[in-house]
């Protein structure tokens, strides 16, 4: 059997193995995410030489929601360098969960890019000339990361922005401690926007792919990103990506990944493949239960554990 197969082959048998589990719950705290449907269940994967290998609902489109932060702390690095991102945001597992303050005592700063409190920060680090956040740039980027113009969900946003006000107490918290560079009304509302761009799984995958391929989109052969700004992201992805459950994921999984609230999960293999899954019913860490357990047993099939 050729790998091609061999991925193929997978892929489909993953998704008939776990589409029947039922367990985990929408986010309904955002209520617009409780209008998905709970059956949807998308697999797909991207390699290096911008092949996609797909099984399922690969084409429905979701909101990013936390999916989007690895790549906007890729645009903050790409535009300042690690050195200055890091004066505004830490780089340890916070051991909290996505919500959580996750401020260093003193100085405000928040844990990690990929916390709330932390990609809020990211997002503020991303200014236009007016200093304000800028959310064509980071609209840009995110489409230039998937191959092509993503755009934004109205009724998500809205329906976000209708009912953050602990991401709102977040960013005050921050800007009490002098820590936010940005009017924090501002930063969380292009942070809610970025959060309520649409994508598919295989849009999801081709961004992995992105980052795996040392940021140069494998489909577009586009430069997205330097290689050492596609490594670091990928670090922080690999000890924070799954928030309190980034040590157990590492362990099982073996890949650096991201999950949101809508049900999209990254995981991405250096120099190998971007893998991309999205079903809604989350655990109670904010992950995909389905897109857990496919990316756990496609790891083991496959041989992808990195350690
Ligand atoms: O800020 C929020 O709460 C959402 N827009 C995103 C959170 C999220 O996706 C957490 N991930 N599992």
């Amino acid at each position: 059997m050729s790998a091609a197969e061999a991925v193929t082959d997978a892929l489909r048998d993953l998704h008939g193995r776990f589409a029947g589990v039922r367990e985990g719950r929408r986010a309904d705290y955002i209520p617009e995410l409780t209008r998905s449907d709970p059956d949807d269940f998308g697999l797909a994967l991207v390699s290096m030489d911008g092949h996609s290998y797909s099984a399922g609902a690969a084409d429905t489109p979701f909101s990013l929601q936390s999916v989007s932060k690895p790549f906007v702390y890729a645009l903050a690095l790409a535009s300042l360098g690690l050195e200055e991102v890091s004066r505004w945001v830490g780089a340890e597992p916070s051991g909290e969960a996505f919500n959580a303050i996750s401020l260093e005592a003193g100085t405000g700063r928040p844990a990690n890019a990929m916390v709330n409190a932390g990609a809020i920060v990211t997002t503020a680090l991303v200014p236009d000339s007016r200093e304000a956040p800028a959310f064509h740039r980071i609209l840009t980027c995110l489409s230039r990361f998937a191959g092509r113009k993503l755009d934004v969900d109205e009724d998500v946003y809205a329906s976000e922005s209708a009912t953050g006000d602990r991401n709102r107490a977040l960013a005050y918290l921050i800007r009490s401690a002098r820590a936010l560079p940005v009017d924090p009304v501002a930063a969380v509302d292009t942070y809610f926007r970025q959060c309520a761009v649409r994508a598919t799984a295989v849009d999801l995958a081709v961004m992995a792919a992105t980052l795996a391929h040392g940021g140069v989109n494998p489909v577009t052969g586009e430069r997205v990103v330097p290689p050492e700004v596609a490594a670091q992201v990928l670090a922080v992805m690999a000890t924070c990506g799954m928030y309190d459950a980034s040590g157990d994921w590492l362990l099982r999984v073996g890949l650096p990944a991201k999950s949101g609230v809508s049900g999209g999960l990254i995981a991405a293999g250096p120099a190998r493949f971007g893998l991309a899954a999205y079903s809604p019913l989350l655990d109670a860490a904010g992950t995909s239960v389905r897109g857990y357990a496919a990316l756990g047993a496609l790891s083991e099939r496959l041989g992808l554990h990195l350690m």
